[in-house]
């Protein structure tokens, strides 16, 4: 039973353990700082610009949710520099998972892999909401309407064509989008840079068309286009609705968007000059998103009245102001966005594949999760059910309850993160730095806050569930985890990517291992 103690939660992994274990000398530094600014912008740019900043302006911000982006995107940048400062002293590859088990311990890192489901396992669901969005509505540009009971959360009311309402059964093109994205990944689609410059270059061009187009037409027509700014921040209606509290509430909505930027610091071990390209990757793809977001917000709340872009498709619904003549560019647009949220759906289940491999490999999840198909070298079993679970939730909970947990979870790993970079200062004051938080403790403690801060801005109702979802993270924890933990039976494994891997039991007496 040694190491299966209480104090098991804050047993730790050493940095050489980690490195050894995911052979991370071995991966080539090629990746210079434009690389790392087109990977950040290739997962950050997502259903939350061309999906979620229609509630978030239409529910709670009006106009003013250009405010809220800039709110959510100073967050974002004192995380983003917490993630550089950590990816720089613990050069491996990983997730904030991985940087909780060299720092907090064992436990941290068990919770770190909860939030991380929400942050890549749930915001995939989102993003195929927002895709099951945007393809609806070119589908019915085209004549083609599925039936409304399959295109929406189970059990809202939906419109019938004979003016009734009626329940609707399920998100059915969510779920089969992200169906056909687990059998992709199970027979391997490998992420090049190449391919992600592709997507990168529609995504942006998608976005500066709307931009370049749309920022036309306000101008031409600036008399008519800015009535719709006033009032910009329009006068409070309850919680969370309008006024100053509305934009708070519309920053944790629209955090969602920039979601995806941390993915740069896990290419640190691939970074030419990490200590130089890491923050530029990181602060470099939020300040050029935060930048274009701005601007497509102030297009689409000049286009239309804000009202009008509580739909599953806002930047569809502003382009569709410019016009009959402009139907063609309506439907570029809703390809391009449909292009981009389906890399990005891919990106974070296979992100999340990884996690819980890992985590399997620690030993802190079953086996299966960790085992590789002979055949494909990817994690199938693991893939399936990642792949299962973030198609139920898109096929049956509404796009703005499964955001916000995401949101939540996402803000606390975050925290976390910013956290995780002071304990490391104190307990590690010597471990080399290739980059260091500037301002310090200033800026991670403003990080801590700021994220808690928005995190109190959530529907209480998301809040309760996320606590039970953590607490039931915590049971399963001391229930399964600690107990099979590799750590604690010091088991190490071998090997970095899914692939032949080579166990070590260094422990004969423990038959376990
Ligand atoms: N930031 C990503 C998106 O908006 C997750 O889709």
């Amino acid at each position: 039973m040694a190491g299966r103690g209480i104090g098991q939660i804050f047993a730790r992994k050493t940095v050489e353990q980690i490195q050894s274990e995911y052979g991370a000398s071995e991966l080539k530094r090629t990746l210079g700082a434009l690389n790392l600014v087109l990977l950040g912008i290739g997962c950050i740019i997502g259903a939350g610009i061309f999906v979620r900043t229609g509630s978030a302006a239409a529910l709670h911000a009006g106009p003013a949710v250009i405010l809220s982006f800039v709110i959510a995107g100073v967050i974002c940048a004192l995380a983003g520099l917490c993630y550089a400062e950590l990816a720089s002293a613990l050069p491996v590859s990983g997730s904030a998972y991985t940087y909780s088990y060299t720092t907090l311990g064992e436990g941290a890192a068990w919770l770190m892999g909860a939030l991380l489901l929400l942050e890549y396992g749930l915001a995939a669901s989102v993003v195929a909401v927002g895709w099951a969005g945007y393809v609806v509505s070119l589908l019915a540009d085209f004549g083609i309407v599925i039936p409304a009971t399959l295109t929406a959360p189970f059990g809202h009311a939906v419109p019938l064509p004979d003016g009734t309402t009626t329940n609707a059964i399920m998100n059915l093109p969510a779920a089969l989008i992200v169906l056909a994205l687990t059998v992709l990944l199970i027979v391997g689609v490998s992420e090049s840079a190449k391919f992600n410059n592709i997507i990168v270059a529609i995504k942006v061009t998608t976005i500066l068309a709307v931009i370049l187009v749309g920022g036309f037409y306000v101008l031409s027509n600036f008399a008519t286009a800015s009535q719709n700014w006033v009032p910009f921040i329009p006068e409070n209606e309850g919680p969370g609705k309008f006024g100053l509290e509305g934009v708070a509430r519309a920053a944790s909505i629209v955090f969602f968007a920039y979601i995806g930027f941390e993915a740069v610091s896990t290419a640190g071990q691939e970074a030419k000059n990490p200590k130089r390209d890491l923050p530029i990757g990181i602060i470099g793809s939020l300040v050029i998103c935060t930048v274009l977001y701005m601007l497509v917000a102030w297009v689409l709340t000049m286009m239309v009245d804000y009202r009008q872009l509580n739909v599953p498709d806002p930047v569809a619904v502003a382009v569709n102001a410019l016009g009959p003549e402009w139907s063609i560019f309506a439907k570029i647009v809703k390809v391009g966005a449909i292009t981009g949220l389906t890399s990005v759906i891919l990106v974070l289940m296979y992100g999340q594949t990884r996690i819980f491999y890992t985590m399997a490999r620690d030993g802190l999840l079953p086996k299966p999760f960790s085992k590789v198909h002979a055949k494909f070298k990817t994690p199938w079993i693991n893939t399936l059910v990642v792949g299962v679970i973030v198609a139920f939730a898109a096929a049956i909970f509404d796009i703005n309850t499964l955001g916000d947990l995401t949101s939540v979870g996402t803000l606390a790993a975050f925290a976390v993160v910013c956290l995780t970079v002071m304990f490391l200062r104190k307990t590690q004051p010597n471990l080399p730095r290739g980059f260091k938080v500037p301002l310090y403790p200033v800026l991670p403690v403003l990080g801590i806050v700021s994220c808690i801060w928005l995190i109190s801005t959530v529907e209480a109702r998301v809040l309760m569930f996320f606590a039970w979802f953590m607490a039931g993270s915590v049971v399963v924890y001391f229930a399964y985890g600690m107990w099979n933990s590799n750590l604690a039976k010091g088991v190490v494994v071998r090997g970095h990517e899914p692939g032949p891997q080579e166990f070590e039991t260094p422990d004969p007496k423990n038959p376990q291992g």
